[in-house]
């Protein structure tokens, strides 16, 4: 595991881009499973400017959406179809969405879980860390080898989402996520986190028990995990956590 610390939410942007642009320069033909939230707007601001001024073509990129609200209807503000053609607009050369329209029980559900196995591993998941410790919708209780699957969201997720849908009420009760298990096939992955309220979190996933309490804590278990944290999401970190930072790049 390599925990790279950052002074603040411009410079975690500035890195974060830089990492995906390395996957792509490494494999233009790269598959790359890709987060929604606060955490990686401005990331994915400074990747549009690089796409966009020709520093990194990404006509051959594979992308898909590490989750989806189910039963939203489409079009809806709120989805993460609507995030990603807000925040992400780049030009993929695909970008997989789970359709939020579906409900629960549509086969698109098994087709995007199809897609995603017949993808293969990907290059490199990149993902968030919410406040009780989910990656992509794998709430408390995700198991290791849990794979793409529909889910119930804890309240607590769904309040996160409540301004976006305008209410709390308007906040689909499931989704579909890739599973715990999915996700550490990538090859590489990516979990970005910053603010004070994170820290606490950030420091259970890191430093306590791999267990399906913090699903972010089965990380632990794969072997090529970058944390790109600012000062406040690591504070909590022990110094022993620190020190295993990297040396900074020249
Ligand atoms: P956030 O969400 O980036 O909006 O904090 C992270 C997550 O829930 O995965």
């Amino acid at each position: 595991m390599r925990i790279e610390i950052v002074a603040d939410e411009k410079a975690l942007a500035l890195r974060a881009a830089d990492i995906l642009c390395e996957a792509i320069r490494r494999n233009p033909h790269a598959v790359i499973g890709l987060p929604t939230g606060d955490t990686p707007k401005a990331a994915y601001a400074e990747f549009t400017r690089l796409v966009n001024n020709g520093a990194i073509g990404v006509g051959a990129v594979r992308a898909f959406a590490v989750d989806e609200f189910l039963g939203a209807g489409s079009g809806v503000s709120g989805t993460n179809a609507a995030f990603f053609a807000a925040h992400l607009d780049v030009g993929f050369g695909a970008l997989r969405i789970p359709d939020s329209a579906a409900d629960a029980a549509d086969s698109h559900v098994a087709r995007f879980s199809e897609e995603t196995r017949a993808a293969g591993s990907f290059d490199l998941c990149v993902l968030g860390i919410g406040a009780n410790g989910h990656i992509a919708f794998n709430e408390p209780g995700s198991a290791r080898d849990s794979r793409t699957r529909v889910v119930e969201l804890t309240d607590a997720s769904r309040r996160a989402h409540a301004t976006a849908f305008g209410s709390l009420a308007a906040v689909p009760a499931r989704g579909v996520t890739l599973g715990v298990g999915d996700i550490l096939k990538s090859r590489a992955i990516l979990v970005m986190a910053q603010g004070a309220p994170k820290a606490a979190i950030v420091a259970r996933a890191i430093e306590g028990a791999a267990s399906p309490d913090v699903p972010a804590s089965w990380l632990q278990t794969h072997a090529n995990v970058t944390w790109l944290l600012d000062e406040a999401a690591a504070s909590q970190l022990s110094i022993e956590a620190r020190r295993a930072q990297p040396p900074p790049a020249v």
